[in-house]
C-alpha cells in the first residue's frame, strides 16, 4: 500500500492547500467519514427506533471490535467521548479521603492538571503533587528513580496519572516499569494514552494498570468523540460515566457506559470502519514501520537545516510518530521565547500557519521553543521541506 500524498488525495478529506503536520485532532479517512454520514442518515430516517433498538447492539459490537484489535478482554473495555471524559470518569468516581494525594508530573496534559486541582477542591484534604521530570534524560531508569523518590517521600499518594506519550514533549514514558513500581508501593495507576492507540502496540491485560485511557480519534482514524477506557476488573463496580443517566445503576460495565441520554454515539460506531482502514494499510505494524522511518528522516533533515537538536531523551523514550526539534536560534526566536514565557501559549504556531498554511505544534519548556513534528500515513517528505522553509522564513532575523 502506498502512503503519503497519493494516499491523502485518494483516502482523506484533508485540503491540499494546507500542510497537516500536527495530528492532535486526527484525520478521518473518507471511507470512515462516509460511513459516519450514512449512519447519521439512517438514524434520521427513524430516530425513535434507532435510539431504542439499534444503538446498544452496535455499541457492544464496536467495543468487541476495538478489544479484538488492541488485544484486550472486551469485558474490561468501554468507549467514551474523549480522553478527558475518561479521566474525569475515573477521577470523579474514585473515593477520596483527607490525606490522599494524586501524583502527576510537569509533563501532564494541562486539562488533566485542571481536573485534579478541581477534584482536590471538591474533596477537602486531597492533595495534588506535581513532580518534576528531569531533562535531559540519558536513560529511562532516571524517570523510574524520580518516581520512586517521590513515592518514597510521600506515603499518601493514592493515584498516579502517568502519561504514556506526553503531549507537549512527546516523551514515551516507560509505563510498564512505572506501573510495576506503583503496584509494589500500593499506588493506583491511571495511564493517559491519549496519543497511543494507532501509534503504539497496546498490551493492556498485561500492563497491570488500574485504568488506561486512549483516543481513537487521534491516530486511529475515528471521527472526533471516540476514545477507549480500559478498567481493571476490580474497579468495574465502582466506575461510572461522568454523565448520570438512565443506565447509571446497570450492573454491567458496558451497559452503564453504552447509553447516556440522547447524545450522539455515532463516532463510537465508526470504530470498526476505522480498524478496517488501518488493516487495509497493512495493519499497525506496517504503519509504525513507515511512520517511524519518516519521523527519523524528518528529525535529521530539520535539525540540520535549523542547526538545532532533538529533545535530549533516550531513543527508547521517543514516541513512534512524534518528535521535538529545537527551533533555529535567532533574535526573532528569542523574542517568541520571551513571549511564550509570559503567555504560556506561543503565538508562533498561528503565525506559521497564517503565513505559510503549515500547521505544526510549537511548545515551550526548558526555557526554549520546540517544534513537535508529527507523521501520519498521509504525510510525505515534501511536507517537512515546507515546514523547514516556513520556520526559517518566520524566524529569520531582518538584516
Ligand atoms: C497527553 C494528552 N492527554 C489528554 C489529551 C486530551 O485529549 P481529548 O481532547 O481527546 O480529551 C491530549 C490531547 O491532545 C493529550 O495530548
Amino acid at each position: 500500500m502506498e502512503f503519503g500524498r497519493s494516499l491523502m488525495q485518494r483516502e482523506f478529506c484533508l485540503e491540499e492547500t494546507s500542510t497537516h503536520l500536527n495530528n492532535a485532532s486526527g484525520a478521518v479517512p473518507k471511507k470512515v467519514f462516509d460511513y459516519q454520514i450514512s449512519v447519521m442518515e439512517e438514524r434520521e430516517r427513524n430516530p425513535e427506533h434507532w435510539y431504542r433498538y439499534v444503538v446498544n447492539d452496535r455499541y457492544m459490537n464496536a467495543v468487541a471490535k476495538v478489544a479484538e484489535f488492541i488485544g484486550c478482554c472486551k469485558e474490561n473495555l468501554v468507549l467514551v467521548e474523549t480522553t478527558t471524559s475518561g479521566i474525569n470518569a475515573v477521577a470523579k468516581a474514585m473515593s477520596w479521603e483527607a490525606g490522599d494525594a494524586i501524583l502527576c508530573t510537569d509533563h501532564t496534559y494541562g486539562a488533566n492538571i485542571n481536573l485534579v486541582q478541581h477534584v482536590a477542591k471538591e474533596n477537602k484534604g486531597l492533595d495534588v503533587i506535581q513532580m518534576h521530570i528531569p531533562l535531559p534524560l540519558e536513560h529511562e531508569d532516571e524517570v523510574i528513580k524520580a518516581y520512586a523518590d517521590v513515592i518514597e517521600k510521600s506515603h499518601k499518594i493514592k493515584l498516579a496519572i502517568i502519561d504514556h506519550i506526553s503531549s507537549a514533549s512527546a516523551i514515551m514514558f516507560p509505563v510498564k516499569k512505572l506501573v510495576d513500581l506503583c503496584r509494589e508501593k500500593g499506588v493506583m495507576t491511571l495511564i493517559d494514552g491519549a496519543h497511543c492507540p494507532g501509534q503504539v502496540q497496546l498490551d493492556l491485560e498485561n500492563l497491570g494498570a488500574d485504568y488506561y485511557i486512549g483516543n481513537l480519534h487521534k491516530w486511529m482514524f475515528c471521527p472526533r468523540g471516540c476514545a477507549l477506557l480500559w478498567i481493571h476488573p476490580s474497579h468495574h463496580d465502582t466506575t461510572h460515566p461522568i454523565i448520570t443517566s438512565a443506565s447509571i445503576f446497570h450492573t454491567n460495565l458496558q451497559q452503564r457506559f453504552s447509553q447516556q441520554a440522547t447524545r450522539d454515539p455515532i463516532p463510537y460506531l465508526t470504530a470498526p470502519k476505522a480498524i478496517e482502514f488501518c488493516l487495509s494499510l497493512g495493519g499497525l505494524d506496517a504503519i509504525v514501520a513507515r511512520n517511524s522511518k519518516l519521523v527519523k528522516w524528518a528529525a535529521s533533515m530539520l535539525s540540520e537545516a535549523w542547526t538545532s537538536t532533538c529533545l535530549p531523551i533516550p531513543i527508547s523514550m521517543r514516541a513512534p510518530f512524534m518528535i521535538l526539534i529545537g527551533l533555529p536560534d535567532t533574535k526573532v526566536t528569542r523574542q517568541y521565547e520571551l513571549e511564550a514565557k509570559e503567555l504560556k501559549c506561543p503565538t508562533l504556531m498561528k503565525v506559521i500557519y497564517e503565513k505559510h498554511r503549515v500547521f505544526t505544534a510549537i511548545s515551550y519548556f526548558m526555557g526554549k521553543l520546540w517544534c513537535r513534528v508529527s507523521v501520519q500515513v498521509h504525510n510525505c517528505q515534501e511536507d517537512y521541506y515546507k515546514l523547514r522553509d516556513a520556520i526559517l522564513d518566520v524566524l529569520k532575523d531582518e538584516p
